[in-house]
Parts: structure tokens; C-alpha cells; sequence
């Protein structure tokens, strides 16, 4: 029998197809806000008008962060009119890059870290707790709308494995059981909990603290190589001097 917890990971993440729906086809409407079209223009001035079309990905990043976090299927047709492309240029891009959301996710997109590091690290329990408190699966979306889970490959921070990323920006560290429920619980109270390491510890300095270079280091930030020669030489020159005059003296 198919399991329900193997469904989920296999209908969750990113769909290779768009699957047409009352609130997402090519006739929703969508444009771009004013302030974001001032932003699109100042993206593309990065680029040669005959390569603008690298800007697929700055462009679907704004449509998502307009979207609340996901990018509709006209939003991707009005990055393909903006950039002069065919939609299908657009779509290959979206669909390639796991980052972005093709389908609406909860206030709380929570994206957990599930490869190697993190996994030995505790990544399953922490994931486990995900879906007790919030009563989901992966790729699936709360009830009320506030969580949605996905497991996704390294983030970049495995010194402080297990840890999880929420809406692409949020990074949040060091996770244990309990530090998971905790945030949780915040995030239903509306809070914004502390980001990082949520074991006390400076960003990924050892739990112990410093242990070397406790204090500003005596040396000059960078060394003049010029100079110190010359003060080798006077020094060579200065010994030499001596040694003459000392064998001078004996004689
Ligand atoms: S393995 Fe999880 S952040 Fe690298």
C-alpha cells in the first residue's frame, strides 16, 4: 500500500507541468506594481538590451515577492512581454529553479535543509515536529494557511546543521526539537522570532566561544613590503658595521 507520507513527497515541490486552475491561469489578472516596475527598470539597466533576457530570474524573484511568495502563471506571461520572449522561455527558467513557488504556499513557507549535514545533524526530527505541530506533510499547506513544508538541498550554513530557511529569506539555525516548537508557537502569535543560531552561540563560532584570537591582533593591517626591506637592509648594514668595528678593535 502508498504510503500518504510517500505521496506527499511525490506530488510536492515543484510540478513539472502548470496545472490550470481558477486562480491561476493565463486570464488572472496580473501586473506589476509601480514601484516594482521602477525596480524591473533598474534591474535591466544591468544589462545590454540584447541580453535582457538574464533577467528572468530578478524578474521572477520580484513577481514572487509580489505574489506572497509564489509566482502565478500571468505574472510569468508578463515577465515574458516585459523581457521580449517567448512565455515558454520564461516557464523553462521557473520550473528549472526550485526556489520558486508555482502554486500559493502558507504565510510561513518553511523550507528545511535535508541534505547530509543536516540530516546526521537531526534534520528528520526536526522535520518530524514540523509536521506534528503543524498537521502537515511535506509540500502540503496548513489548514489555516500559515505553514507550508519543503524539504530542499543544502542552504549554505551547514556548520550549523540542522537549520531552515521561511519565504527564501528568514535563516534560522542550530534547530533542536523544542527551539523548533518554540518557533513555531511564534509564528502563530504572529512574532518574528530571533534569526540564527538558536543555541545562544555568535553566528558559527564554536558553542564554547572564542577559544583563539580573543583580541585584536598587535600587527599592522597590511605591511609595507617597501619599507620593511629598507629596515632589513639598514639592519643587515647596521650589524655589519658592528662586526667590522669589533674585529677592528681585536685587532
Ligand atoms: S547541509 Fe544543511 S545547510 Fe548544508
Amino acid at each position: 500500500m502508498i504510503s500518504r507520507r510517500f505521496l506527499s513527497r511525490l506530488f510536492s515541490g515543484a510540478l513539472p507541468n502548470h496545472r490550470e486552475t481558477a486562480y491561476n491561469n493565463a486570464n488572472t489578472p496580473f501586473d506589476f506594481t509601480d514601484e516594482n516596475y521602477k525596480e524591473i527598470e533598474r534591474v535591466l539597466k544591468k544589462y545590454p538590451p540584447q541580453y535582457k533576457r538574464s533577467a528572468i530570474i530578478n524578474l521572477l524573484y520580484i513577481a514572487q515577492k509580489q505574489c506572497d511568495n509564489w509566482v502565478p502563471l500571468a505574472a510569468m506571461n508578463k515577465i515574458a512581454k516585459i523581457l521580449e520572449l517567448s512565455e515558454m522561455d520564461v516557464y523553462e527558467v521557473a520550473t528549472f529553479y526550485t526556489m520558486f513557488n508555482r502554486e500559493p504556499v502558507g504565510k510561513y513557507h518553511i523550507q528545511l535543509c535535508g541534505t547530509t549535514p543536516c540530516m546526521v545533524c537531526g534534520a528528520q526530527e526536526i522535520k518530524k515536529v514540523i509536521e506534528q505541530e503543524c498537521g502537515i506533510l511535506e509540500g502540503q499547506t496548513s489548514k489555516d494557511g500559515l505553514f507550508t513544508l519543503s524539504e530542499v538541498e543544502c542552504l549554505g550554513a551547514c556548520v550549523n546543521a540542522p537549520m531552515l530557511q521561511v519565504n527564501g529569506e528568514q535563516i534560522y539555525e542550530d534547530l533542536t526539537p523544542e527551539s523548533m516548537r518554540q518557533l513555531i508557537q511564534a509564528w502563530r502569535k504572529q512574532e518574528t522570532p530571533q534569526e540564527g543560531p538558536q543555541v545562544g552561540r555568535n553566528l558559527s563560532e564554536g558553542v564554547q566561544g572564542r577559544t583563539t584570537l580573543k583580541t585584536m591582533p598587535d600587527t599592522p593591517k597590511f605591511r609595507d613590503f617597501v619599507k620593511l626591506k629598507q629596515e632589513v637592509e639598514e639592519k643587515k648594514k647596521a650589524e655589519e658595521e658592528e662586526k667590522k668595528k669589533a674585529e677592528q678593535s681585536k685587532a
